[in-house]
């Protein structure tokens, strides 16, 4: 009897052990990637992060940004950031990005480090993934193990850029069939919109919500109009979280409960439609947000990386070898 009992347990616990490595293998990356190519990776990006957000609040948000825009254009393949030439087109000038992505420079102060002890090693993806990772874990936000080994694109795509990243006026449907076709579902979408609890939003993005929306808070909306007018001041900032801007916590999803989401796609997660129970469970439930966010982010991560002899390791993150 007693055997019996824990020979089934032995053979429980093979079988989890052989889905955990089928996992890993399946998924490709693994947190443990560089921890004997390039062991100070972790600190490195972290001592850079920190500086960064002591200097600005704000970069932690900027450079969460840039790894979503990385992922959902062609995959986390670091793609976002190389640069125009004359030549080749790339990701930054695309309409979701001009004038509105921000944090190069510091991915480019990490790579520097990071070069210096490791050279050739780590890919710009992989630093992006940690940064981000850290970012908002700077900022109040949860910390979790990152999954690594992506390697760089040679190339980039303005027009997959263009057509794969959501807009501002996106509808609830839109949102949920774009974040689909990444394999993500109305959930991690959901969960993952919580980014918007920290940063800051251009006034040409929340204009026609805030001018000619029914579901937003009228008071809200009063008050955003006093830096965002009918016309001119396109460039206006406002946070996405009007009550902890530069905190990572779960008060976005308060917000859009009192119909103070800045963004027309924001305030869709709550408009009386399918994610309105979740958008109540994160608003009242903060460990409930903050695991599905990092479930989600790591999920978000995995969106068709390179791997093995795939790509390269860029040794400038601006530009392909
Ligand atoms: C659900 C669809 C989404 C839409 C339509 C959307 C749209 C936007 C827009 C329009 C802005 C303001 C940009 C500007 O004015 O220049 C913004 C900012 C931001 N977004 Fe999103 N976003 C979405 C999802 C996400 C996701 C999944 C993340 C990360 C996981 C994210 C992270 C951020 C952050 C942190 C900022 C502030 C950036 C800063 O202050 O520099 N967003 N987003
Ligand atoms: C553009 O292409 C030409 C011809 O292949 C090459 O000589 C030049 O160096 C390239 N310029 C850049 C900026 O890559
Ligand atoms: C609108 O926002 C104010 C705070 O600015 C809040 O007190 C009020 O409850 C909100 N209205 C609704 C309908 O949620």
């Amino acid at each position: 009897m007693g055997f019996s009992s824990s020979s089934s347990t032995n053979r429980f616990l093979t079988i989890c052990l052989l889905s955990l490595l089928a996992f890993s293998v399946n998924g490709q990356l693994n947190p443990n990637f560089y921890a004997t190519r390039c062991p100070n990776l972790q600190i490195i990006v972290r001592s850079v992060m920190a500086q960064a957000v002591a200097r600005e609040t704000r970069m932690g948000a900027s450079i969460l940004r840039l790894f979503f825009h990385d992922c959902f254009v062609n995959g986390c393949d670091g793609s976002i950031l190389l640069d125009d030439t004359a030549n080749f087109t790339g990701e930054k000038n695309a309409g979701p990005n001009m004038n509105s992505v921000r944090g190069f420079e510091v991915i480019d102060a990490i790579k520097t480090q990071v070069e210096a002890a490791c050279r050739a090693t780590v890919s710009c993806a992989d630093i992006l993934a940690l940064a981000a990772r850290d970012g908002v874990n700077l900022l109040g936000g949860p910390t979790w193990a990152v999954q690594l080994g992506r390697r760089d694109a040679r190339t980039a795509s303005q027009s997959a850029a263009n057509s794969n990243l959501p807009g501002p006026g996106s509808s609830l449907s839109t949102l949920i069939s774009m974040f689909g076709a990444k394999q993500l579902t109305a959930r991690d979408m959901t969960a993952l919109s919580g980014a918007h609890t920290i940063g800051l939003a251009r006034c040409t993005t929340f204009r026609g919500h805030i001018y000619n929306d029914g579901n937003i808070n009228s008071t809200f909306a009063a008050l955003r109009k006093q830096t965002c007018p009918q016309s001119g001041g396109d460039g206006n900032l406002a946070p996405l979280d009007i009550q902890s801007p530069t905190r990572f916590d779960n008060v976005y999803y308060q917000n859009l409960i009192s119909q103070r989401g800045l963004l027309h796609s924001d305030q869709e997660l709550f408009n009386g439609g399918s994610q309105d129970a979740l958008v109540r469970t994160y608003s009242t439930n903060p460990a409930a947000f903050s695991n599905d966010f990092v479930m989600a982010m790591i999920k978000m991560g995995n969106v068709s990386p390179l791997t093995g002899s795939n790509g390269e390791i860029r040794l400038n993150c601006r530009k392909v070898n």
